[in-house]
């Protein structure tokens, strides 16, 4: 990727996650308390595996957005460098742990700070990468910060598209799809809708650019998989369904196909 994308990749980050911008409206696993406390358990329990081990847990958090998790990993006791590309998510970071001397704040408008930061015990990526394009050179950065003994860490992730059923994605986009309608977004998210069914992106909308995932069929969790492999002692990709609203979150649980991934490598070698 050119600096010139890197820039305007940021920008439309920013743009997509401004000052206005509710981070727990369009997240499950923020809005269904089952995702987020299956997601905040395995954070306590990464947390404290590498404690055990490496006597410390130095976290590297990408794309921390206002703060959610970052909250709990402190409370689970990791030192924590949270990174985020827009400007007003990182004001808000800024002062949300101004008096907390084991947060530490970098504003990353390139996506390429992480390889000034120095190593860590783990790395915690949650709805991010899939908002990265380059997500497996990412991942491959970043696992070289991490020392021995420690983990990484990824979370709410659209599974690779070509791997799903048509029943899959069909449930997954009509759910999406009936969320927003109720949320009043009718013309905007059926101009979305119609522009993605003929396979149309444009590249200065951040409606398409940065759920950067639609224009490249979700996130290759078995690529990721194999990419963290021969890191870490044990691998395990936990594949479930999530979506916005909250009766067809309680529905699929039950009977729908997983939509959506977390992936937790453990013991880096
Ligand atoms: C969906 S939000 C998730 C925020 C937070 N992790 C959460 O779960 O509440 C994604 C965030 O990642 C940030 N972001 C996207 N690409 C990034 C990158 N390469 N480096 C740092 N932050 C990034 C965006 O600005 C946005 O705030």
């Amino acid at each position: 990727m050119t600096t010139t994308q890197a820039a305007s990749m940021g920008e439309l980050q920013e743009r997509a996650h401004g000052v206005e911008h509710d981070y727990a409206k369009g997240s499950p696993h923020i809005r269904h308390h089952a995702v987020r406390d299956r997601l905040i358990t395995s954070l306590h329990t990464l947390v404290q595996e590498v404690i055990d081990r490496n006597g410390q847990c130095r976290v590297l958090e990408l794309g921390a957005g206002h703060g959610t998790f970052t909250d709990h990993l402190l409370a689970a006791g990791a030192r924590i460098t949270v990174t985020e590309m827009s400007t007003p998510s990182v004001r808000f970071l800024q002062s949300r742990f101004r008096h907390n001397p084991n947060v530490t704040v970098l504003h990353d408008q390139s996506g390429g700070a992480t390889c000034r930061v120095g190593p860590v015990d783990a790395v915690v990526c949650i709805s991010v990468l899939h908002h990265i394009p380059d997500y497996l050179g990412t991942v491959r950065q970043l696992v070289e910060r991490i020392v021995p003994g420690g983990a990484f860490l990824s979370a709410q992730d659209p599974l690779w598209y070509p791997r799903r059923s048509r029943l899959s994605m069909n449930l997954d986009r009509n759910a999406y799809f009936l969320w927003r309608l109720g949320q009043g977004h009718f013309r905007r998210g059926l101009s979305t809708r119609l522009r993605r069914m003929r396979g149309v992106y444009d590249e200065t909308n951040e409606a398409d650019m940065v759920e950067y995932h639609v224009v490249r069929n979700g996130v290759d969790e078995e690529a990721l998989r194999d990419l963290l492999a021969p890191a870490f002692e044990k691998v395990e990709v936990q594949r479930y369904w999530s979506t916005q609203s909250g009766v067809l979150q309680a529905v699929g649980e039950r009977v729908f196909p997983p939509t959506t991934f977390g992936l937790i490598a453990r013991h880096r070698t």
